[in-house]
């Protein structure tokens, strides 16, 4: 029973952290997306595990999307999974709001030319139009595909309707939108607690996170049946996923947050 309660003794050094982080979103992310010195599985990214095997577990699902079609990366950051997508259908557009994640991605995929990277800010509400220029720019035109993870449950109800609705002219009839969220089933405390945090210490990448960002929520069902309503979209796959991070816990194995995943189609 103590020991249960012994994690609510991180709280105080929880409210100091993230008393610093910066209010409005953008300037949140491009300034954490500015300040990473190193990316992958020994890097500061939280989120970025290094490795191709999460990617892996959702290739069965993308077999149910055009994979004629380009697949844009929506809120890329350092365009990891853009890279990946990039090896499994004709072009990755990775797109971030973020100037300072997408100047990150770029570097970090030198030479590979089937992914291409834009600043857009996906709730805007000339994202739909802009996307298509950015496809055209990269030598697309028509529908395409969508991949998003860890962007949804950054956002409030309002940006997840509005970012769900852009994506309505970027799929057009052919292409799928397929999202992979973290759906932890706890509060603020357990969800860093899960990931390592004592009251004595928070693994560094956790800790950027923390002092850096805005708090995330969490995008399952519930959420996603709100900003993806059936009168556009029909579901044709949703459940449970695990959405891997740096290695937190041991040096060689990514920790695992109960996640959502879903793929849908416009009507
Ligand atoms: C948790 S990171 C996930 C990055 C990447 N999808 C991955 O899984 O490695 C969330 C990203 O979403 C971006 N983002 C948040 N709101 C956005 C918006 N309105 N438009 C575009 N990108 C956004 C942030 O800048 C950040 O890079």
């Amino acid at each position: 029973m103590l020991s249960a309660l012994r994690k609510y003794l991180l709280i105080p050094r929880l409210i100091r952290l993230s008393s610093a982080a910066p209010k409005d979103p953008l300037t949140a992310w491009d300034r954490y997306w500015g300040n990473v010195r190193s990316t992958g599985a020994t890097g500061d990214v939280l989120w970025d595990s290094g490795s191709s095997h999460e990617l892996e577990g959702y290739l069965p699902k993308f077999a149910r999307m055009d994979q004629s079609l380009p697949m844009v990366d929506v809120g890329c950051g350092n365009g990891s999974f853009t890279r990946l997508l990039a090896q499994h259908f004709p072009h990755a557009l990775g797109l971030d709001y973020s100037a300072n994640a997408v100047d990150r991605a770029r570097q970090e995929s030198g030479d590979i030319t089937t992914a291409s990277f834009a600043v857009r800010d996906m709730t805007a509400p000339d994202a739909g139009r802009t996307v298509v220029t950015a496809l055209e720019a990269a030598g697309w035109t028509g529908d395409a595909n969508v991949f998003i993870r860890g962007v949804l449950h950054v956002l409030d109800s309002k940006g997840r309707a509005a970012l769900a609705a852009n994506l309505l002219p970027v799929v057009g009839s052919r292409g799928s939108v397929f999202l992979a969220e973290t759906n932890f089933p706890g509060t603020p405390v357990d969800y860093v607690s899960h990931l390592g945090a004592t009251r004595d210490s928070i693994p560094a990448p956790l800790e950027w996170a923390i002092k850096g960002l805005p708090m995330p929520g969490r995008f399952g069902a519930a959420q996603r049946a709100k900003a993806f309503p059936t009168a556009d979209w029909n579901l044709l796959e949703e459940g449970a996923t695990s959405i891997e991070t740096r290695p937190l816990s041991n040096p060689s194995d990514p920790d695992l947050i109960p996640g959502y995943f879903a793929l849908l189609r416009a009507r």
